[in-house]
């Protein structure tokens, strides 16, 4: 089921302009909206038939847009009724993804930015609603503009009218990233369930994801600390330009990372943004360094690598002596095994040993010279520790625990 929210469309749909132009949008800017030019009544982002040529009004390859939001309780962070920002992401049609895609553009003081380009609104809404769990909101800003805003097509800054100012397409990310989140109200859609934050109640997640999906006519993705509810991702695919398209929202191709059962959706504490004493920034991945395949082919024998150390055969994260991975497939899908049995993710862990009867599928997404390992088209991967000695620590899928791993595959 498709249904086309309309998201700072200054322009009824199918009117094509011939040049970018400057459109006002409010009386309260200083400095007006930029307007991309770009028609919205064409192919939506993954759906088109010929090749499209004129990417500034067409986004690819990363044209399976998620607005990730997170649940914060511990600490909490945000309003007690209402889910959080995380960001927007390009992933590829397939799930692979690019990140890192332009440094030349990789803005510091995202809150001047915003102010200076006259969206005060925008910025005094993020610092509510897009807020990071240790309180360093201006740090997660320029990491989800850095990470995935500058790989946008749309938003290169030769689409922008002549004469913008530098920096302009981040404001434009920015602005767009709200008005989408505004018409997601998570915590509202699932209250219309009758589901609301409890200490003690459980659910399952056909519930839960039932629930969502009557309020917002798509499913969303439901992902899980634990089995405690903790992030969600509304997909979309996209009419024309991030600064002014529709966004058309889909069904979440693959399942979050929460267990079928037993999930919890824990009050927030309210105690407001944060303040909690670790450093970590929450999605912020290790450069791997060392020998690695820089493009193309998935190594049939390999070890999966971290920051320190990598995976043991059961699926572990230690120190210890790396096992041999088998893979077999290609980047865009493929599964693994150790001497110990086929590797799955499961209730949200990887596991690999002769209990696991289904293997998962797995993709590696190139990033740096390096092959990274992916679930769900999502490279996050943490612990609760990074391990020494003979520890051996839980390897948890998407970015809930509090250590971030990023897996490289390298060839044996
Ligand atoms: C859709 O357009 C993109 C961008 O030009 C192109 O890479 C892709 O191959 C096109 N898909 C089809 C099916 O033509």
């Amino acid at each position: 089921m498709l249904s086309i929210f309309m998201v700072g469309a200054l322009l009824p749909v199918g009117v094509t302009l011939a040049s970018p132009l400057v459109t006002p949008v409010g009386p309260m800017d200083l400095f007006k909206r930029i307007s991309s030019g770009c028609s919205t009544s064409g192919s939506a982002s993954c759906h088109n038939t010929t090749v499209q040529k004129d990417l500034c009004c067409f986004e690819a390859p990363g044209g399976l847009l998620l607005q990730t939001q997170f649940w914060d309780t511990d600490p909490s962070t945000g309003p007690s009724d209402s889910w959080t920002i995380h960001g927007l992401w390009p992933d590829n049609c397939d799930g692979t993804y690019e990140e890192n895609c332009d440094p030349s553009r990789d803005y510091t003081d995202i809150a001047s930015l915003l102010e200076d380009q006259g969206a005060s609104d925008t910025l005094s809404y993020m610092q509510q609603y897009w807020v990071d769990i240790n309180g360093k909101n201006e740090q997660f800003w320029e990491h989800e503009w850095s990470t995935h805003g500058t790989c946008y097509s749309t938003l290169e800054p030769s689409c922008l009218p002549s004469g913008s100012p530098k920096g302009a397409e981040a404001v434009a990310f920015f602005e767009t990233v709200v008005k989408l989140f505004k018409t997601l109200p998570t915590y509202d859609w699932l209250k219309s369930g009758g589901i609301t934050p409890s200490s003690s109640k459980t659910y399952s997640l056909s519930t839960l994801t039932s629930a969502l999906e009557s309020a917002a006519g798509v499913k969303p993705a439901l992902s899980c600390d634990g089995s405690s509810l903790n992030s969600i991702s509304w997909y979309f695919n996209l009419k024309g330009s991030l600064i002014d398209g529709n966004f058309v929202a889909i069904d979440a191709p693959e399942d979050g990372s929460c267990p079928s059962s037993g999930i919890k959706y824990p009050p927030k504490s309210g105690s407001g943004s944060g303040g909690g004493t670790t450093t970590v920034i929450r999605q912020l991945t290790y450069t791997i360094k060392g020998p690695g395949p820089t493009s193309g082919g998935l190594p049939s024998k390999a070890h999966i690598t971290a920051s320190t150390g990598g995976l043991l055969s059961a699926g572990t994260w230690s120190t210890q002596t790396l096992a041999t991975y088998t893979l077999s497939g290609s980047t865009s899908g493929f599964t693994m095994s150790t001497s110990k049995g086929k590797c799955a993710v499961s209730g949200g862990t990887l596991t690999c040993g002769s209990s696991v009867s289904f293997a998962s599928t797995f993709s590696a997404v190139s990033s740096g010279g390096n092959l990274l390992l992916a679930y769900g088209g999502s490279t996050a991967w943490t612990a609760d520790a990074t391990p020494s000695g003979t520890t051996q620590e839980t390897v948890y899928t998407g970015s809930s625990h509090s250590e971030d791993i990023t897996l490289s595959i390298v060839s044996t």
